[in-house]
C-alpha cells in the first residue's frame, strides 16, 4: 500500500503543486481509503487508474485533499490597504476599472470581501471586474450561491453582515448585488497562463496556497503572477508566504499585516541594461515613478524604529531602505542598513543595501553584500545581475562573465513570457 500510495502523492503533487507533507500524509491516505471505498476498488493501482482517467474522480479527489479554510476579511488588513490602493491608484487616476483576481477563492469568502470592500467604497458594477478561481469543483459550485454559516464570519468588524447579507435560520444568504459581481471558474494555478488568456490584473489575491508548495513551484508561481499583474499591479499573500520567494519579482508595500507586494518592474530587463534602481546623485531629489506607490503607502521611519524587524517586515523594510536612498538621502538609508543588517537573514535587505553602497561608489562592500543576499537565496536575480555588473566594472571579467551566463541559464532560457 506505501508505494502505491507515494505513487499517488507524487501525482497529487505534479498535479497540483501541493507537497504531500504540507497536507499530512494521512489526509491523503483516508481520501484514498475514502474514494476506493466509494468507487468499490480493492487495490490502490486500480483506483489510481480511475482517479487518472476519469474527470468526476478526480474532482472528488481533489475536494477530498485540499484545505479549503477560509473566512470573510480574514486578516482584515488586507482588505483595509485594498480600499486605500484601489481609491488612491485607480479611483483617484480615474484608471477604473480595476481587475481583480482572487486565487485560490475557495468558498468565496475572499473574492466577495473584495466585492463588499469594493462596494464600500461607492464603487458599482462598471468600475470594477473580480474573478475568482479554485481548483476544487465543489468549492466553487459552494461559492456560486453564495450561502455561508457563521463559521465564515470571524472577524472582529462584522458591520457588513446587515447591509449585505439575508439571515434565515442560521445561514447567510449573500445578497444578490454583490455575488453577481464575481466571476467563478475552476481551475489550476500552475496553468495561470492557459486560464488567463489574454487577460490582465491591477489586483491578484493569492493567499495560503503557497504555503503548500516548494520554493521551485512557489517561484514558478509568483513568475507566472508576476506575468498576469499590470505594471502597477499588487500581490496579496497570505502571512506566512511572506517569504524570500517573493523578493525576485515582488517589493513589499502597505502596512505590516498587509502582505501586499508591488510588481518589481524590471525583472525582464537584460542586467546590462539595467539601471540601479537607487540613485547615486546624493543631494538631488529623485522622482522616482516606479516608487509612486510605496511612496504614498509605506509605513513612517519612526513606526519602523519602534517595532522590532523581523522576517515579515523584511520586505517592507528593503523597500522603506530604498525609498529613503531614492529621496537623496544616502547618510539615513545607510543607518537603516546598519539597523537590520545584523539580524536579517532576508537577501532583499542585503540586496538593497548593496545598492545603497554601490551609489555610494563602496564597490567592495557592495560586492559583499550582494554576495550575502546570495548566501540567503542563490537564486536571487537582481543580486545576481549587480554582482556581475560590480566585478565586470572594476575588472573581475571572467567572474562576471560566469555569473552572467549562470543568469541566462537559470532565468532567461526557460521564460515562457
Ligand atoms: C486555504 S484555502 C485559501 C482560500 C483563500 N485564498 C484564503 O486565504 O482564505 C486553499 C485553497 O487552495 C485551493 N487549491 C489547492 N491547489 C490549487 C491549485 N493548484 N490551483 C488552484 N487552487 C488550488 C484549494 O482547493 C483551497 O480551496
Amino acid at each position: 500500500m506505501q508505494v502505491s500510495l507515494n505513487l499517488i502523492e507524487n501525482w497529487l503533487a505534479e498535479k497540483t503543486g501541493i507537497l504531500p507533507e504540507r497536507v499530512g500524509h494521512e489526509l491523503i491516505r483516508q481520501a484514498v481509503v475514502a474514494r476506493m471505498a466509494e468507487n468499490e476498488c480493492e487495490d490502490v493501482e486500480t483506483y489510481f487508474s480511475l482517479l487518472t482517467s476519469l474527470d468526476q474522480e478526480y474532482d472528488a479527489f481533489i475536494a477530498e485533499v485540499t484545505v479549503s479554510e477560509t473566512w470573510f476579511f480574514r486578516d482584515e488588513v488586507p482588505y483595509q490597504f485594498l480600499a486605500e490602493v484601489v481609491q488612491q491608484q485607480w479611483v483617484q487616476t480615474k484608471s477604473l476599472p480595476c481587475h481583480v483576481l482572487s486565487i485560490p477563492s475557495s468558498s468565496g469568502e475572499e473574492p466577495y470581501s473584495i466585492a463588499i470592500a469594493l462596494s464600500e467604497l461607492g464603487l458599482d458594477k462598471k468600475d470594477y471586474v473580480i474573478d475568482a478561481v479554485d481548483i476544487n469543483r465543489e468549492i466553487i459550485e459552494k461559492a456560486r450561491k453564495g450561502i455561508y454559516r457563521p463559521h465564515s464570519f470571524r472577524g472582529k468588524d462584522q458591520k457588513f453582515l446587515d447591509r449585505y447579507f439575508k439571515k434565515t435560520e442560521g445561514e447567510y444568504h449573500l445578497i444578490d448585488a454583490v455575488k453577481n459581481r464575481v466571476n467563478f471558474s475552476v481551475g489550476n494555478v500552475l496553468q495561470l497562463d492557459d486560464l488567463c488568456i489574454g487577460r490582465f490584473y491591477d489586483i491578484i489575491f493569492c493567499r495560503n496556497l503557497l504555503i503548500y508548495y516548494d520554493h521551485k513551484t512557489q517561484l514558478q508561481v509568483l513568475k507566472k503572477i508576476h506575468h498576469r499583474l499590470r505594471p502597477n499591479g499588487i500581490l496579496f499573500t497570505g502571512h506566512a508566504e511572506a517569504n524570500s520567494s517573493l523578493n525576485q519579482y515582488f517589493t513589499g508595500v502597505g502596512p505590516i499585516g498587509a502582505f501586499a507586494f508591488a510588481k518589481r518592474n524590471n525583472v525582464a530587463e537584460k542586467f546590462d541594461a539595467m539601471p540601479s534602481r537607487i540613485s547615486n546623485s546624493n543631494n538631488k531629489k529623485v522622482k522616482n515613478k516606479k516608487n509612486r506607490l510605496e511612496n504614498n503607502v509605506s509605513l513612517s521611519l519612526s513606526d519602523y524604529q519602534k517595532r522590532r524587524y523581523n522576517e515579515f517586515r523584511a520586505p517592507e523594510m528593503a523597500s522603506k531602505i530604498e525609498e529613503v536612498a531614492n529621496s537623496g538621502d544616502l547618510g539615513e538609508a545607510n543607518r537603516l542598513c546598519q539597523l537590520v543588517l545584523s539580524d536579517s537573514t532576508d537577501p532583499e535587505v542585503y540586496y538593497v543595501c548593496g545598492l545603497v553602497k554601490e551609489a555610494e561608489g563602496a564597490s567592495h562592500r557592495a560586492e559583499a553584500l550582494f554576495r550575502m543576499a546570495l548566501k540567503w537565496n542563490p537564486e536571487h536575480y537582481n543580486a545576481l545581475t549587480h554582482l556581475a555588473a560590480n566585478l565586470q566594472s572594476r575588472g573581475f571579467s571572467a567572474e562576471a562573465k560566469k555569473i552572467k551566463q549562470s543568469v541566462i541559464r537559470k532565468f532567461e532560457n526557460n521564460s515562457d513570457e
